[in-house]
């Protein structure tokens, strides 16, 4: 098989905000040459990462950087969801200050969604905005958070209450670190992945049922199709509606469930972020069918496929207590997507067919989760 074969690129079309999304195996190693055009006459870039993944990757990062005579500072935070937080972003922000970042350098993001949001928040308000690369090593990452410029920390008060749309520069999805990724945390992202199909795509979700094999096995081929097929219909919606005024809505599919699904499991292992979105699809899907807007069929195909990828597609797949059905319906009430009091949910007419309404009837939640609730 041919690294072409494995290579493309997603342009995201925002005008003077536009740039390039490179999905290819071999990425890390050919960084300085994609990175170079960007940079002045300084031939310098500054990485921030967590241990883990500059253990990992750092090194060919350093090495695929000095191929082109670029230099590197680099600066590793603690792993980990509580490291997107205030005291970390003033970390951050005072290093890059240490290293006289100016408007003019390029700072590079090098990990999965907890340093790609933090790292590209702190760029954005450092000098009131400098430029960064975002290089996601988890699935998610790469299909999700690098792409369409939601940076950002948590508050004690919730997850990304406090963050700007800063767009980055360039990405480089490197095809070839998803081999490293731990069998939970690659599957988790993969949630990420089916929703693409689930809210926009019925051709794609298909694509993805016929190859759940070699999504499971991590083929390079295979991977690369449906990472660049995820950023292509993440960039085509972040073109349409780039500060969530409308469409963009439409990628928090699962997310109303998954939100009160994280809260009431205290943000922790029990429950990664991606494996809520994919039991809050299948719950969406449930949800859509009672109020019979799409096919009875469609909840258990999801869940089928879900099954294919050995995922959690079921409330009782949750290990440990859960709250009520009333107590989750309440914790789905304090969603960031929460408008004027009233909850918007993404449901859909089918596979492929999402929307965002705002006129669904609570017993009709209540009745979706008190059912699987009992199924525990
Ligand atoms: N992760 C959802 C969005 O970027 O809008």
């Amino acid at each position: 098989m041919s690294d072409a074969a494995l290579s493309g690129t997603v342009h995201v079309d925002l005008g003077a905000r536009a740039y390039d999304v490179r999905i290819g195996a071999g990425l890390l190693a050919g960084a300085g040459a994609e990175i170079a055009p960007l940079l002045g006459s300084r031939k310098r870039v500054v990485v921030v990462s967590d241990e883990t993944v500059a253990a990992a990757h750092l090194p060919a990062l350093k090495a695929g950087l000095a191929a082109e005579g670029i230099a590197c500072e680099a600066l590793s935070l603690t792993p980990g969801e509580a490291t997107k937080c205030w005291r970390e972003l003033e970390h951050v922000t005072e290093w890059l200050l240490a290293q006289k970042v100016e408007r003019r350098d390029v700072v590079v993001a090098l990990g999965g969604g907890v340093i790609g949001d933090l790292v590209g928040f702190a760029a954005a308000i450092l000098r009131r905005g400098v430029r960064f690369v975002q290089i996601p090593t988890s699935l998610l990452a790469q299909v999700d958070s690098s792409v369409g410029g939601k940076t950002g920390i948590n508050s004690p008060a919730g997850k990304n209450l406090i963050g700007a749309f800063h767009q980055p520069s360039l990405v480089l999805a490197d095809i070839d670190v998803l081999a490293t990724l731990a069998p939970r945390d690659f599957l988790a992202g993969y949630g990420e992945v089916v929703k693409y199909g689930l809210l926009g795509d019925a051709t794609f979700f298909h694509w993805l049922e016929d190859n759940a094999a070699g999504l499971v096995a991590r083929n390079p081929q295979v991977l690369a199709h449906a990472v660049t097929r995820s950023v292509e219909m993440k960039a085509e919606i972040v073109v349409r509606d780039e500060t969530e005024q409308g469409d963009r809505a439409l990628l928090n599919l699962g997310h109303t469930f998954c939100h009160a699904l994280e809260a009431a499991t205290g943000y922790s292992d029990r429950l990664l972020h991606g494996e809520g979105v994919a039991i809050g699809c299948a719950l969406a899907f449930e949800l859509s069918a009672r109020l019979g807007l799409c096919p009875q069929e469609d909840p258990s195909r999801l869940r089928a496929h879900l099954a294919q990828m050995g995922m959690k597609r079921d409330l009782s797949d949750i290990p440990g207590d859960l709250p009520s059905a009333e107590a989750l319906f309440d914790l789905m009430g304090q969603d960031k997507k929460v408008l004027d009091g009233a909850i918007r949910f993404i449901l859909a007419r089918g596979i492929g067919q999402a929307f965002v309404t705002a006129d669904v009837p609570r017993e009709a939640v209540l009745d979706v989760l008190r059912d699987g609730l009992a199924a525990r």
